[in-house]
């Protein structure tokens, strides 16, 4: 089969298109046929080398960790799942991935992709939608009525993150470039922020959650902003506990998981027409590299989906 897999540490040239063997499942996994994967910024730090320490590589690795596709074979312990069952889902980062045209999967990390919609919008869903998720509803307890402030709105996780926390009831601020603003607008957001131009913290207060996609100095300024007893979650480092804890507000960094259960919720709100994935772009397999330069590029909207079948 085809995958797109490194052997070494680097950039974008180390993503090498080979012809490799179907891989076989253990007991507690599926072989998926892949339809479709998505790129997401991780990808970037696994094959640059930089994220050894919470995603240690063995090589070779073949990339790709968001997955949309079929069953082609069960492990002998896996009975909730069949041949031919359509899921959606993300393979762990320190296993390999989706950019492939077969996936060994554990069957926990999938769930029943959405109905609604084809194989190419499902993959731009498992990582992004479920940080989103998570870190709105698990890590930021985000209630119906709260405010929340989500910075980089408009890209992978952030358009997931406005969508469900409008969908949970909240009012929703997006930051994002000028070019984005209205998108983040049509998204759900009720009000969107320039961060180039303005400082958010000048014209935001009190609000109840920050979902943090950026880290630094976008989440020491985030304190600010924050009601006193409210939460700053993050996917990038959290760094300012000092500060945070002056303020008595909680930050926490957080890793998603591919949980069925959250995976199910979101296909449900797709399937119900609540939510919809934003794909910005659409690659071939062998385009890999490319779409990841792209992606790396960017300041683009949503998922770059790569297309297998
Ligand atoms: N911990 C986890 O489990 C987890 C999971 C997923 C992602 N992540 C991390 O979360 C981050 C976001 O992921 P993603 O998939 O959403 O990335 P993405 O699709 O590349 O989107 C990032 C967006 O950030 C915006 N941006 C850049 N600088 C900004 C700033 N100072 N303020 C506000 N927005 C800014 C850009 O939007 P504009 O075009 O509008 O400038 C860009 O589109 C990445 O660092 C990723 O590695 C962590």
């Amino acid at each position: 089969m085809k995958a797109i897999r490194i052997h070494e540490f680097g950039g974008p040239d180390v993503l090498e298109l080979e012809d490799i063997e179907i891989p076989k499942p253990a007991g507690d996994e599926v072989l998926v046929k892949v339809y479709a994967s998505s790129v997401n910024p991780v990808d970037q730090k696994i094959f640059a080398g930089e994220a050894q320490q919470k995603f240690p590589t063995k090589f070779p690795l073949t990339m790709g960790w968001d997955v949309s596709g079929v069953i082609e074979s069960v492990g002998e312990k896996v009975h909730n799942m069949r041949i031919g069952d359509e899921v959606y889902g993300r393979p762990f980062p320190t296993t390999n991935g989706a950019f492939a045209e077969y996936a060994v999967v554990k069957a926990n990390q999938l769930s029943p992709k959405p109905k609604s919609i084809d194989h190419l919008n499902a993959a731009a869903i498992p990582l992004a939608g479920l940080t989103a998720w998570q870190g709105l509803f698990q890590y930021g307890k985000l209630q119906k009525g709260q405010k929340v402030l989500i910075h980089a709105a408009s890209g992978g996780v952030g358009s997931f993150a406005v969508q469900f926390a409008k969908w949970k009831g909240a009012y929703v601020i997006g930051t994002g470039a000028a070019e984005n603003l209205s998108f983040i607008k049509q998204l759900g957001a009720d009000e969107a922020i320039d961060y180039k131009n303005e400082r958010f913290e000048e014209k935001v207060s009190e609000v109840d959650l920050v979902f943090d996609l950026i880290g630094k100095d976008t989440q020491q300024r985030s304190i600010q902003v924050i009601k006193e007893g409210g939460r700053l979650i993050t996917t990038v480092q959290p760094e300012f506990q000092e500060e945070a804890k002056e303020k008595h507000i909680h930050l926490e960094g957080f890793t998603a998981q591919s949980y069925p259960a959250d995976l199910k919720q979101i296909a449900d709100l797709v399937d119900e027409g609540k939510v919809s994935p934003v794909v910005s772009a659409v690659m071939s397999l062998e385009d890999a590299k490319k779409a990841e330069i792209l992606s790396s590029n960017k300041s683009s909207r949503g998922k770059i989906v790569i297309k297998v079948v």
